[in-house]
């Protein structure tokens, strides 16, 4: 089983309240500056020149707005958005149904785009770059290529491995936009949001502490928001206040830096079980009954950010500060070689 932290089920909570906090433009986004000022620009110069968007590649951590923002250009272009996955188109045939379909204009999102497969991909090529859709008919030597055109489209790919895409699907992407961690003012400002518009009471220093622990990520700091809000509205008064959410978020076992139990496990199985590292990935993820993929692109990002683990060519290591905040007892350094002279 993966641990379901950042899965995007999550977001579909029976409340209703998905609905009601995505965001729908870009000025409502918070956070991400330097990816909105490109997308503004992006959007605003084919606006004026009438034309179709340029292909649009996102990477990042899961949860830090990929899909919100592949709906909000759609939204500010004002076309219609087609989506799909990697992993959802298995034959070259798939794609071409799918390009076939689009219309002038609009969007295909692609999510997960580092699993395409190569024989999709192939038909992808000249897809994004001419328009162009390559496809035999027949069979043997009476078997003929023919070349459709396609309507100008806009491919917004998503993706949190990018090096797991390849270099000449990359390389179709007129505009590659990273994603990182947000700033706990900018998680402030959403959380402060999802209050206002859930009517929910809560103080300034409530938002903080909810923020604070959010691990950088949107999809958290909403997510911990809510239970916070079940818990103030179950054990308090219904207000958050900065010790109704202390209380909620240590019942959730998340600590005072926003990590949680699988975060201080795998830790604590590289710092106790492979003496602080270097220890491989599917080793580490092993040892914590976890899979690989969900320690690399849930855990292991916001660790690194922390400066908790770093990256060695050998495998992972814990450095000082995560023995640090674990509060475990660094291992004893290298005792001193005895010199047997001077000089
Ligand atoms: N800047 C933001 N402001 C407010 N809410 C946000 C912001 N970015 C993301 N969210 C919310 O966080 C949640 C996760 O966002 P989203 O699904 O877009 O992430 P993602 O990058 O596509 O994640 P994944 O890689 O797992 O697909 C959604 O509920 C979304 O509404
Ligand atoms: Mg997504």
């Amino acid at each position: 089983m993966t641990h379901d932290r950042t899965l995007s089920p999550q977001d579909q909570p029976g409340d209703g309240l998905d609905a009601a906090l995505r965001i729908k433009r870009l000025q409502e986004l918070h956070g991400q500056d330097q990816v909105r000022n490109n997308l503004e620009i992006l959007i605003a110069a084919a606006r004026q020149r009438g034309e179709s968007l340029d292909h649009i590649l996102l990477y990042g951590p899961p949860g830090l707005g990929k899909t919100t923002i592949a709906h909000i250009v759609a939204n500010e272009m004002e076309v219609n958005l087609k989506v799909t996955a990697g992993p959802a188109i298995e034959r070259a045939g798939d794609l071409a149904a799918i390009l076939t379909n689009l219309r002038k204009g609009d969007i295909l999102f692609i999510d997960e785009i580092h699993r395409l497969g190569r024989a999709v991909e192939e038909i992808l090529y000249p897809a994004m770059e001419d328009f162009a859709l390559d496809i035999i008919i027949g069979k043997g030597p009476s078997a003929r290529n023919i070349r459709l055109k396609l309507p100008r489209f806009t491919v917004v790919g998503a993706t949190t491995r990018l090096a797991l895409m390849t270099a000449p699907l990359r390389a179709r992407f007129g505009a590659v936009l990273r994603f990182d961690f947000y700033a706990v003012a900018a998680l402030e400002q959403i959380v402060q949001r999802a209050a206002t518009l859930t009517h929910t009471p809560i103080t300034a220093e409530g938002v903080s502490e909810i923020a604070r622990c959010a691990r950088g990520t949107p999809r958290v700091a909403l997510r911990l928001f809510r239970r916070v809000r079940d818990f103030a509205q179950v054990r308090a008064d219904g207000e958050i206040t900065v010790s109704v959410a202390r209380a909620a978020l240590a019942l959730l076992e998340i600590d005072s830096l926003g990590l949680d139990s699988l975060d201080r496990l795998v830790l604590a199985a590289i710092i106790s079980k492979f003496g602080g590292g270097p220890v491989g990935l599917e080793t580490i993820a092993a040892s914590v009954s976890e899979e690989p993929d969900t320690i690399m692109d849930v855990v292991e990002p916001y660790l690194l950010q922390l400066g908790f683990l770093e990256r060695t060519p050998r495998g992972r290591t814990a450095t000082p500060h995560a023995y640090a905040h674990l509060g475990l007892p660094l291992p004893d350094a290298p005792a001193e070689q005895p010199t047997l002279f001077d000089g």
